[in-house]
C-alpha cells in the first residue's frame, strides 16, 4: 500500500517589498545591471557575459586554490583534496564557458571590437593571481596595476608567497619523499601519487581553457594583434604549449 503523500504547497509569492529574497540575496539588480553592452552588435552581449561569468569563476577558483594551500601547509591531504577537487568543477566550467562564444563569427567580433579600445582580458588581475598561483611569476605584470595600491599589493603578495606547486613539493619534503618519480614508486607514498595526479587534474584543465581561448581568438580575429598590444595568437599558442607542473609531467619520462 502506497503511503499517504503529502499535499503539494505553493511557493510564497506576496512579499510586500519592492524585492524578492532572491533579488535581494544575491543582488541580482545590481547583477543584471552590469551588462552594458558599448555597440550595436547583439554578439557583444555574449562576450560581455562570457567575460563576467569567466571572472567570478576565476575568483571562485583561486579561493579553492588557496584554500588547498593552506590544508598542504599542515599535511591535511584530506582538505586539500577536497578544495582541489571543488576546484576542478569551477575549471570545467570555465572551459565550457567558451560555449558561449563558440558561434561568433568574424564579422560580429568586428562589429564591437572598436569599442573595447586597448580593453584586453590580459589586464584581469584575477587571472595574474592565478598565473602566481600556478608559478608563472612574471613581476613585469605588476606595473599593469602602478595606479590601484590595494590590487598591486594583493598582487605582490601573491606573487612572493609560495605557488600551488611549492606547497605540494613542501608536503613531499615533509613525507620524506624525494621527488615525484620515488613518490608514483612507492606504495607507501600512494596518497602522495594521488595528490599528483589531483594536481595533474588541474593541469589539463589549465590547458584546456588556454587551448579553447586561442581557438576562440583565431575564429574571431584570426592572426590579427590583440586589443591588450601583443601579436594575439601566435603570443597566446606560447602559453597554451606550456606544460603546467612541468615536473610532474616529467616524472612520466623515466616511470
Ligand atoms: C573571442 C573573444 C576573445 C578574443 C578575440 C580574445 C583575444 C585575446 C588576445 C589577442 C589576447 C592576448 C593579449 C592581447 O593582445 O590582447 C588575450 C588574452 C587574454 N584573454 Fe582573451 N579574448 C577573447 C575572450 C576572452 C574572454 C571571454 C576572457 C575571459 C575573461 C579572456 C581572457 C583573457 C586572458 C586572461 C588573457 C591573458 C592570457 C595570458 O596571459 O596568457 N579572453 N585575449
Amino acid at each position: 500500500m502506497p503511503g499517504p503523500t503529502a499535499a503539494a504547497v505553493q511557493p510564497k509569492v506576496d512579499f510586500g517589498e519592492p524585492t524578492t529574497p532572491y533579488a535581494a540575496y544575491a543582488g541580482i539588480d545590481t547583477l543584471h545591471s552590469l551588462l552594458q553592452p558599448r555597440s550595436k552588435e547583439p554578439a557583444e552581449n555574449s562576450f560581455i557575459v562570457a567575460t563576467q561569468v569567466m571572472e567570478l569563476l576565476f575568483g571562485l577558483l583561486r579561493h579553492e586554490w588557496t584554500a588547498a594551500q593552506q590544508a598542504m601547509r599542515v599535511d591535511d591531504l584530506p582538505a586539500a583534496t577536497a578544495a582541489l577537487r571543488r576546484g576542478l568543477g569551477v575549471q570545467d566550467v570555465l572551459v565550457s564557458s567558451w560555449d558561449l562564444l563558440a558561434t561568433m563569427t568574424p564579422v560580429e567580433f568586428s562589429a564591437f571590437r572598436p569599442y573595447l579600445g586597448e580593453a584586453s582580458g590580459f589586464q584581469s588581475y584575477t587571472y595574474l593571481h592565478l598565473e602566481f598561483l600556478l608559478g608563472n611569476k612574471s613581476e613585469r605584470l605588476l606595473k599593469l596595476y602602478a595606479g590601484s595600491p590595494r590590487i598591486h599589493a594583493e598582487l605582490s603578495e601573491t606573487l612572493n608567497s609560495p605557488s600551488l606547486y611549492d606547497d605540494a613539493e613542501g608536503v613531499l619534503r615533509r613525507a620524506g619523499a624525494e621527488d615525484w618519480v620515488s613518490v608514483y614508486s612507492d606504495p607507501a607514498h600512494r596518497e602522495l601519487a594521488l595528490l599528483g595526479e589531483l594536481l595533474l587534474d588541474v593541469a589539463e584543465r589549465v590547458t584546456r581553457w588556454r587551448q579553447r581561448h586561442l581557438i576562440a581568438v583565431k575564429r574571431a580575429m584570426g592572426a590579427k594583434p590583440g586589443t591588450g598590444g601583443s601579436s594575439g595568437i601566435s603570443w597566446l599558442s606560447k602559453a597554451a604549449e606550456q606544460d603546467v607542473f612541468p615536473e610532474i609531467w616529467a616524472a612520466r619520462n623515466v616511470l
